[in-house]
């Protein structure tokens, strides 16, 4: 039987499951995106997501009309006749922040009962390196033995289909090398078709050389956390000289262009800011320090990233307070709710952190997000208002804050903002303003880390 003709179950209807079940239903698979809440499947089935990523509603739309995507609730029905299962569900943090794992135990220990001889159980989700091992043990019993790999996902919200269509890297770990051989066929499948998809998407990608990488289990497991901890490492980095420069007259910006031409550094992940936010940074480096405390070893280079990075919306709450004297009565707004652009994800958002620590301290505060209000409504401290248009948001205001790289901000025409708001002060927690350009409108320009 030719490789697209089998049947996958994509286990897990998030922003990695639901994605890479869009592609491989685009490739030719049928694919069952089997998931436990019937809000996600009730999306799917009417041919979109229940969150914003650019490309991927035509994607959903064509698949699940063509019938080769079917959203489902029950493993009964998917996981007999799967060859290949993504497990793809979520790994919430614990409030010691280890990862907590019950969700890919459930789905391995429910997929049990149904899974058969040929199928391949492929752990997308980010676990803590030795947790393969143990649902390997869990899958196999005297009757069969189940390959389980390890397939990392490096995706980024914003760019979900681009990275997944043009991988720079494919990480397969296990012990089963005909497994492995498999699955990396598929992905060259998915290569084969990636313009296709990627047109009906209306998304742009770049040719790529994609490297694959065959491990252990355990090698692929680190691999996934290593790489985030290493970007979380480069992002504190770059703040922690951040709040040197503002100290100096030297321009964080000026300083990493210059440094990441180095090319044994590089320049990506060194823009100092409001600090790294979303479902993925926060978790992955609390869940290494947590998983490698289990083996006996410090990584206390990983806890200064992480206390870096949790002192930045409060460093940044006293920059505007020590321009405005005091933020007491004042009137703030916040632009960006979003942990980046791109995404309605507002998941341990720094814009969020940022608006409560300023209502906290008796401003008034209202925000604004082109995608991610709703999701941020509800982390919000109830007295911030959500304004449904940035003049709304900025009107009367003494300082705004733009605490996400939208580009409905980027382009904003700052006279006509300067014009509604009653103060001058601008702060730029992305530094992606030009500060020329606002000191012509009449604003006060207060970077991180610049001038
Ligand atoms: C990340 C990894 O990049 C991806 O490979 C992995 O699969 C999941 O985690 P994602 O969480 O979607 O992806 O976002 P990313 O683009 O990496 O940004 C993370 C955070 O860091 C954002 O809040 C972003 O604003 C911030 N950031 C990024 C900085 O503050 N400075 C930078 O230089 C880069």
């Amino acid at each position: 039987m030719p490789l697209s003709d089998t049947t996958i179950t994509v286990i897990g209807t998030g922003y990695v499951g639901l994605t890479t079940a869009a592609i491989l239903a685009n490739v030719g698979f049928k694919v069952y995106a089997l998931d436990i809440s019937e809000a996600r499947l009730a999306a799917i089935k009417s041919g979109r997501s229940f969150f914003f990523e650019e490309g991927l509603d035509p994607l959903i739309e064509k698949a699940v009309k063509y019938g080769s995507l079917i959203p489902t609730n029950s493993y009964e029905e998917s996981i007999p006749e799967s060859k290949f299962i993504f497990s793809c569900v979520g790994t919430p943090d614990n409030p010691d922040g280890s990862s907590n794992l019950d969700f890919v135990y459930q789905a391995a220990m429910t997929s049990k009962t149904y899974l058969n001889d040929a199928s391949i159980y492929i752990q997308k989700s980010t676990v803590p390196v030795g947790t393969g091992r143990k649902i390997e043990t869990l899958l196999s019993d005297e009757s069969q033995n189940i390959a389980y790999l390890s397939n990392p996902e490096f995706l980024r919200e914003g760019t979900a289909l681009k990275d997944l269509l043009s991988s720079d890297r494919v990480v397969i770990g296990g012990d089963n090398q005909d497994a492995k051989r498999i699955l990396k066929e598929l992905y060259q499948l998915v290569a084969s078709k990636r313009n296709t998809i990627a047109e009906l998407g209306g998304i742009p990608i770049d040719p790529v050389d994609t490297k694959y990488f065959e491990t252990t289990l355990e090698s692929a497991e680190l691999i996934k956390v290593t790489s985030n901890a290493f970007l979380a490492l480069k992002i504190s980095f770059a703040n922690s000289i951040a709040k040197l420069a503002d100290r100096t007259d030297a321009d964080i910006v000026d300083i990493m262009d210059a440094v990441g031409a180095d090319r044994r550094i590089g320049r990506s992940f060194l823009d100092a800011g409001r600090g790294y936010g979303g479902g993925c940074f926060p978790k992955d480096v609390s869940g290494l320090i947590a998983s490698a405390s289990d083996y006996g070893v410090d990584l206390p280079i990983m806890t200064a990233a992480t206390d870096v990075n949790e002192s930045m919306p409060g460093y940044i709450a006293n920059k505007i307070q020590h321009e405005l004297g005091t933020l007491k009565g004042k009137k703030i707004a916040v632009l960006g709710l979003a942990f980046k652009a791109g995404t309605s994800d507002a998941r341990k958002s720094p814009g969020v952190k940022l608006a409560n620590i300023i209502s906290h301290a008796a401003a008034t505060v209202t925000v604004h997000d082109p995608q991610a209000s709703e999701e941020a409504a509800t982390d919000l401290r109830k007295e911030i208002l959500l304004a449904s248009s940035i003049d709304e948001a900025v009107k009367n205001c003494d300082a705004v804050c733009v605490a996400t790289n939208w580009k409905d901000y980027a382009g904003l025409d700052f006279l006509q903002i300067k014009s509604i708001m009653s103060g001058n002060i601008w702060i730029d927690c992305m530094n992606m303003f030009s500060p020329i350009e606002l000191q012509k409108a009449g604003l006060k320009y207060i970077g991180v880390g610049r001038h």
